[in-house]
């Protein structure tokens, strides 16, 4: 078999066989397939696409790319969670000590944060000590200990993806639905849990921009977990404007712990609400939705989901005061509002420009190696369709660097729509596949 042949056979719309993609990705994994000659590969599939069957034979070849996590030393049905990506996303610090405060037993891998939107394992070090860089027997002896656990992806999980991906963030070939479907699913299908909650995001902060693409992708995630013996559950959710109003890692850590508290913004306790109810049922710890968002609610009131994420917290190094006492969490030197120009509505936020604000600010990686600052970034406190007069502060911004502050504040002001008339509702939960 040669490359040559399978970019030439692609380039022309035709249809690539299991053998051929497993042959394609194992040279690749070895180093024994160019880049540039993968480059040309993944262009053609960007633009000629790939059907079900090439998508799933993608999926499982990435997936063995390496080993397979073995969690049959864990009891129970194991469950993982996993956003496609977004803005001010921190569900997962408040998602996960819920499920396992309601009894699910939550085994999940993370990454960190890209480009414009963040990632879990950076927010969670807000922690100071905490380390998602644990062993496999140290991950599973916790699940089973505490009923929930959150690790680093390993080297050795889907070694295919980890070189396919960072190609495709370089050669403008990532929004091409078979190969983020394949992409997050060999990762979840390798991470070896039973039951798998996706959170496909759409709007302008998103991979998937436009609905029904978001839909379409969802559609393919939840197949090919399925058709790999895994419960696969997605839900389709907004993401044309931050979720929440902190954007940035320790703001974020804080937003998500106010939500443990009861208190916090309406669309992040929304969006908790359904995933986790999601999450409890694919995880055998509730029958129905209603039970689920009963124990769910139960959780938040008695405090029993903010002592699980002390708990959590404590096992992974991290001192579980900090959950007690925000005031202890990274803070920026520097404060200060936004003022609107104008009077109006927000019309719409261009939510992507919002993620690079904290970017510039330094809260995210501008390459893979770039260090972060987690006590900056921003507190929005207008979202779409909120009235504003002109002079109210549409946000804070968090700093610790005059010059990076003025050039957030300067492109924030870029992102902000301010229009004469309000803008209709979108709803936050777009849709759930299950
Ligand atoms: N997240 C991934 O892991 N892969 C993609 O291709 C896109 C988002």
């Amino acid at each position: 078999m040669r490359m040559y042949d399978l970019i030439m056979k692609k380039k022309n719309g035709g249809r690539l066989s299991r053998e051929e993609i497993e042959y394609m990705i194992a040279e690749y994994t070895a180093g024994r397939i160019p880049d540039y000659q993968m480059s040309a590969m993944m262009m053609a599939v960007y633009f000629r696409g790939m059907d079900a069957q090439e998508t799933a034979a993608l999926t499982t070849a990435m997936a063995d790319s390496g080993g397979r996590m073995d969690l049959s030393g864990i009891a129970g049905i194991k469950v993982d969670k996993h956003s496609t990506g977004g803005v001010g996303d921190k569900t997962s610090i408040a998602l996960a000590p819920m499920a396992a405060a309601c009894g699910a037993k939550i085994a999940k891998m993370s990454g960190r944060g890209l480009g414009h939107t963040g990632g879990t394992i950076d927010k969670l070090e807000s922690f100071k000590g905490f380390t998602t860089g644990i062993s496999a027997q140290h991950f599973i002896k916790q699940v089973n200990d505490i009923g929930i656990s959150i690790m680093g992806q390993t080297a050795d999980i889907a070694p295919a993806d980890k070189k396919l991906y960072a190609l495709r963030d370089v050669t403008a070939t990532v929004d091409n639905m078979s190969l983020i479907a394949s992409s997050i699913m060999s990762k979840k299908l390798a991470s070896g849990a039973d039951a798998i909650v996706l959170d496909v995001k759409t709007g302008s902060g998103a991979f998937m921009k436009e609905e029904p693409d978001a839909f379409a992708l969802a559609r393919e995630m939840t197949t090919l977990g399925n058709l790999a013996g895994k419960k696969t559950i997605a839900v389709v959710s907004d993401m044309d404007q931050p979720l929440g109003y902190a954007v940035g890692n320790a703001l974020e850590v804080k937003e998500a712990i106010a939500a443990l508290r009861g208190e916090g913004p309406e669309d992040f306790r929304q969006l908790c609400m359904t995933l986790g109810t999601c999450m409890l049922i694919a995880g055998g710890a509730a029958a129905d939705e209603k039970e689920g968002r009963d124990k769910l609610a139960q959780v938040i009131e008695n405090g029993k989901a903010l002592d699980k994420l002390a708990e959590f917290v404590r096992a992974q190094g991290g001192d579980p005061q900090d959950v007690y006492d925000t005031s202890r969490l990274p803070e920026a030197d520097m404060a200060e509002e936004i003022p609107s120009p104008q009077s109006g509505y927000i019309g719409k936020i261009d939510c992507d420009e919002v993620g690079v604000c904290s970017l510039i600010l330094g809260g995210g990686r501008e390459t893979k190696e770039s260090a972060i600052d987690l006590s900056v970034g921003l507190v929005l406190h207008k979202k779409t369709g909120d009235p504003v007069s002109a002079g109210e502060p549409l946000a804070t911004i968090y700093a610790n660097d005059r010059e990076k502050l003025s050039a957030a504040k300067e492109r924030f002001l870029k992102a902000y729509h301010i229009s004469e008339e309000q803008p209709p509702k979108r709803e936050l939960i777009r849709g759930v596949i299950k």
